[in-house]
């Protein structure tokens, strides 16, 4: 069995939409990942589902343990990862409660276990990352979003910054002058992990609010995030039930 896994981000510790068959609590070389591996079916289609920060939302992003969740996910013969991810918008067409679809990424975290080519190596490896999220199921992704008339932004830069806190109004700026159009907290190592396991991996974003200083005077408001968070996801939802069946084929 070939699975398509989709793991949820804050505002998706459950999919609402999943008939759970089973769950596995599993363990890895790695440590735990952050809570059962959910089996079940989404509108028919094969899927398991691991929420990122933990079942009760409990895991910040520096301390969600990616390798631990990559490896359950590789070793439950997962092919293909959907990674839903809520995110601040940066640039102008970055509006709350846009999907975005980003096509590049850059790693601003730090103190993150990020690759899995560490010790007991017999070679030394560096693994391509030139595209770092696969384009068949992003342009999946953006179809099934489109079909709905969500609107969806097709690229985009991701940058994934440490966290928790948010940002300063300096820091997006610079981030800006990178060439960032989104911002994150969780994007890295989960990106490059997956890329190390062979597993095909895709960022399905949802902004929640714009990024530090976009908002002209305004700080970022906690209850608009949530608001934005709760209707985005409900858009989210139907996007992956569109999109699923259609992912299998991309092996
Ligand atoms: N910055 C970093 N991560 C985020 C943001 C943000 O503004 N919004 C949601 N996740």
């Amino acid at each position: 069995m070939s699975f398509t896994a989709i793991i949820g981000g804050t505002g998706l510790t459950e999919l609402k939409n999943l008939d759970i068959t089973h769950k596995e609590m599993v363990n890895t070389p790695y440590g735990s990942p952050s809570g059962p591996l959910t089996f079940g079916k989404v509108a028919g289609n094969d899927v398991v589902f691991l929420a990122r920060h933990g079942h009760r939302h409990t895991i910040p992003p520096h301390k969600v343990n990616y390798r631990a969740n990559l490896w359950a996910l590789k070793e439950a013969g997962v092919k293909r990862v959907i990674a839903v991810a809520a995110v601040g918008g940066i640039t102008k067409s970055m509006w709350p409660e846009r999907i975005v679809i980003p096509n590049q990424i850059i790693d601003y975290t730090w103190g993150r276990s990020q690759t899995f080519f560490e010790d007991d190596l017999s070679f030394v490896t560096h693994v391509d990352f030139t595209h770092p999220y696969n384009q068949e199921l992003r342009q999946i992704l953006l179809s099934s979003a489109s079909e709905l008339q969500l609107n969806p932004y097709d690229g985009g830069v991701y940058a994934a910054t440490q966290g928790p806190r948010l940002e300063s109004i300096a820091e997006v700026n610079k981030l800006e002058r990178d060439g960032c159009d989104i911002v994150g907290m969780t994007g890295m190592p989960e990106a490059a992990l997956a890329r190390e396991l062979d597993l095909k991996y895709v960022t399905c974003a949802l902004v929640i609010n714009w990024a530090a200083g976009k908002d002209g005077d305004n700080i970022i408001s906690l209850q608009e995030m949530e608001k934005y968070l709760e209707s985005g996801m409900a858009k989210i939802r139907a996007v992956l039930e569109a999109a699923l069946p259609r992912v299998v084929d991309v092996v």
